[in-house]
């Protein structure tokens, strides 16, 4: 080809979540079966859609107004009671121009990154979900920024690190921090988001506070969004989505709430950027658009919510209660999301290291993936073709730790718990195996 039509980020497209499947498929075939612990999808680990929101949406498919096409920032009905709901919480206020729809938070972090200028850096959390790190890594044409949760401090982080961080570095424009975070689990406190909100005030940088599991937060402390803290002075946007609250994945149908446009001029233009991008797209989904207001306000959503939060915080206990017997590893019990994090301690895991695998084509396959893994990633390799247990390590998520993330979504309790139970097991005889 006469000229290089690969664009400078290419290589930092990395989804190893995803990715890691197809080693999974293969080791099928082989005939070891797979216990999907790589993807944080309720529906494919066996929850069932509740039926009064199956006949919400049931009723609107008889609307043909829900198969149109709707109106590029998003649904205008369900934007005026987003923006309703916003505003009854008390916080910053916005109204229905302060809201965008996208095809899932997917699609509107690959836009938010895809129209910034690219000397611009955002600066996420480590461990990053790999979405964004890949995303912003791709747009800057450079390794993602990071500041470090500290698993010794369940998985906050210092504060004074991220401080230093921008003061040092003026290429770094905002922020981003995911409450409930994925995949450590961590819930960030009214205090911790205040502290983020001060840094972006003195350094004029935006907050992007990533809401996806908002509402799925068994911390016992309710969910804070962005609005309740950000005041009046910091430009941020709060980052919303039905794919794992309702839960509805499939319905490709997020949405942004922006704050304080108009205290900049820089970022007024940069979010005009973005409502115009998704014009030349037309507009996102209509239909789960249009059932948002009839969801959210149905008496069934907080029960709903409540016995969800129940459910997760029960397997998280479950979970601590087997891996905390387990040598060589540290685990932060989770409070919100669908995942839980494992450390292995620093030093712990040597290049020899490995796990009987009885499936000859199966040990014979993983083994010519080892080289150049780093050492975590030969670790979840081992466990899927001696258990087929799929995790992602936690190399994948721009964390110099070692580790993996694994889900609390299993439906059925014995296969929860025999899937952690065999972790464990596997982690100590991996551990003693040299
Ligand atoms: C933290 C976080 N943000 C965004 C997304 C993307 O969600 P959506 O289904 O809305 O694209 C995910 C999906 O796993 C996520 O975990």
């Amino acid at each position: 080809m006469r000229r290089n039509i690969v664009h400078p980020g290419a290589d930092e497209l990395i989804y190893e979540i995803r990715q890691i499947v197809s080693l999974g498929k293969s080791l099928e075939k082989m005939g070891v079966p797979i216990t999907w612990e790589n993807i944080g999808d309720p529906i494919q680990k066996g929850e069932k859609v509740a039926p009064w929101i199956k006949e919400i949406v049931t009723d609107l498919i008889q609307d043909d107004q829900s198969w149109a096409y709707t109106a590029t920032q998003g649904y205008e009905s369900t934007r005026d009671y987003l923006a309703l709901k916003v505003n009854e919480r008390g916080g910053t206020k916005i109204t229905p121009d302060d809201i965008l729809f996208f095809n899932g938070l997917g699609d509107a972090v690959a836009k938010i990154f895809a129209f910034m200028k690219r000397e611009a850096r955002i600066l996420g959390p480590s461990p990053a979900y790999s979405t964004y790190s890949s995303a912003e890594a791709a747009h800057s044409g450079y390794e993602h920024l990071t500041y470090e949760l500290k698993p010794e401090n369940g998985w906050m982080p210092d504060m004074q690190e991220i401080e230093n961080k921008i003061k040092y570095n003026d290429s770094i424009a905002g922020i981003l921090l995911i409450n409930p975070d994925n995949p450590t689990g961590a819930v960030f406190d009214k205090e911790i988001l205040s502290q983020f909100v001060k840094i972006c005030e003195k350094y004029d940088c935006i907050l992007i506070c990533d809401e996806t599991y908002a509402h799925v937060n068994f911390s016992g402390n309710g969910s804070i969004h962005l609005s309740e803290v950000i005041g009046d002075k910091a430009c941020g946007m709060a980052l919303r989505s039905i794919s794992k609250e309702l839960p509805w994945p499939g319905s490709r149908c997020g949405w942004i709430e922006v704050f304080n446009r108009k205290k900049d001029h820089f970022f007024d233009r940069y979010i005009k950027s973005l409502i115009d991008a998704k014009m030349l797209e037309v507009c996102s989904t209509t239909l789960p658009q249009m059932a948002i207001p009839r969801i959210y306000s149905s008496p069934e959503l907080l029960p709903h919510f409540q016995m969800r939060n129940d459910k997760f915080k029960k397997r998280a206990e479950m979970a601590m209660q087997i891996l905390k017997e387990v040598p060589g590893i540290s685990v932060v019990e989770p409070r919100g999301g669908f995942f839980l994090t494992v450390v292995f301690d620093e030093g712990v895991l040597r290049d020899k290291m490995k796990l009987e695998i009885t499936n000859v084509q199966a040990k014979n396959f993983i083994e010519t993936l080892l080289q150049n893994s780093s050492r975590d990633r030969r670790f979840i390799l081992y466990l899927m073709a001696s258990t087929g247990i799929c995790v992602v390590p936690l190399s994948s998520f721009c964390s110099a730790k070692d580790g993996f993330r694994i889900t609390l979504l299993e439906e059925n309790p014995d296969v929860f718990e025999k899937t952690y139970q065999t972790l464990a097991r596997s982690i100590r005889n991996y551990l003693k195996s040299i």
